[in-house]
């Protein structure tokens, strides 16, 4: 991406989210760093951002702002906010989400309720909100761009975690669906589907010193001989996505997972 662009990032406070932004501000581009809390000033995050960017000789506008994305009329009214502070939006990147487990033995179903409103309703909503301000193709303008992260969970089973399963296949089914209605109006979506990536959301496997055996047993099944990717992996192909290279890719679902899914007898 040559152009200087304006990036909006989901979840762009913690983990992919916050290694996307990054990865944005290291090319010059404008950020918008959206995480879960408004009464926060995502100060960290955005020091994060403008050093990734220092690092390579850039200065980058980085502005967070804290929304729960399972309210649509808050996104509406912050969308139109940023629409007044930043301008139009050229990527959006939808990386927020949540992860925990639902096991169906359990007693109540408050969790998988949870799980569905900020996954599913939550990407819905994100989209819905921002699209008056999205970029759209035209004589003189490319394609704006739509990144979702979903996850590989959505395309088989996860003892214990229908709810995030679930949630995951129907992201990648929205995904599909609006690239149906918005590829009409200049605006191409896709997803990238990570398996196991290194954030805070594997810190019970990564810091606890009796799993080493298990992380052993992970990196040696896959096909890359690693068990995590990195958040920059997951960058990558974003930027890849948001780039004008990928104006004929409307849908789509990109695989970045160490080969995990690759096969299934070994
Ligand atoms: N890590 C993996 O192995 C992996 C694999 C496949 C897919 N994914 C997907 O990748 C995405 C990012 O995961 P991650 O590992 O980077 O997780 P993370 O570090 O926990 O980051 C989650 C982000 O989502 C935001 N968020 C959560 N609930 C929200 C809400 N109700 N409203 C607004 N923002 C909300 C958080 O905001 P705060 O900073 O305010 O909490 C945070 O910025 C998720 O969609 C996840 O399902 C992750």
């Amino acid at each position: 991406m040559a152009q200087q662009k304006n990036v909006f990032v989901t979840g762009g406070t913690s983990g992919i989210g916050l290694a996307i932004a990054q990865h944005f501000a290291r090319a010059g581009h404008s950020l918008v760093l959206v995480g879960s809390d408004s009464t926060k000033d995502y100060r960290q995050a955005i020091d994060a951002v403008e050093q990734a960017a220092d690092q390579k000789g850039k200065k980058v506008k980085v502005v967070s702002y804290g929304v729960d994305i399972t309210d649509l009329s808050a996104l509406k009214v912050l969308m139109a906010d940023i629409h007044e502070h930043v301008g139009v939006i050229d990527v959006l990147v939808h990386s927020a989400g949540v992860f925990f487990d639902t096991p169906i033995a359990a007693e109540t179903s408050d969790a998988f309720e949870r799980m569905m409103k900020v996954n599913v309703n939550g990407t819905w909503n994100v989209i819905q909100a921002a699209l008056p301000f999205i970029r759209r193709k035209s004589a003189t303008t490319s394609y704006g761009k739509i990144i979702a992260i979903s996850s590989i969970s959505g395309f088989y089973g996860f003892a214990k975690y229908s709810g995030y399963s679930a949630s995951k296949a129907a992201v990648t089914s929205l995904v599909k669906t609006l690239a149906l209605e918005l590829g009409p109006l200049g605006i191409n979506i896709n997803a990238v589907e990570p398996g196991r990536v290194k954030t805070s959301m594997h810190d019970a496997l990564l810091k606890d010193p009796s799993k080493a055996e298990v992380l052993r047993q992970i990196a040696a099944a896959n096909p890359s001989g690693r068990a995590f990717s990195t958040p920059e992996d997951i960058a990558n192909v974003v930027e890849f996505l948001a780039g004008d290279g990928a104006d004929a890719l409307h849908g789509t679902a990109i695989v970045v997972d160490e080969g995990t899914t690759a096969g299934m007898m070994g």
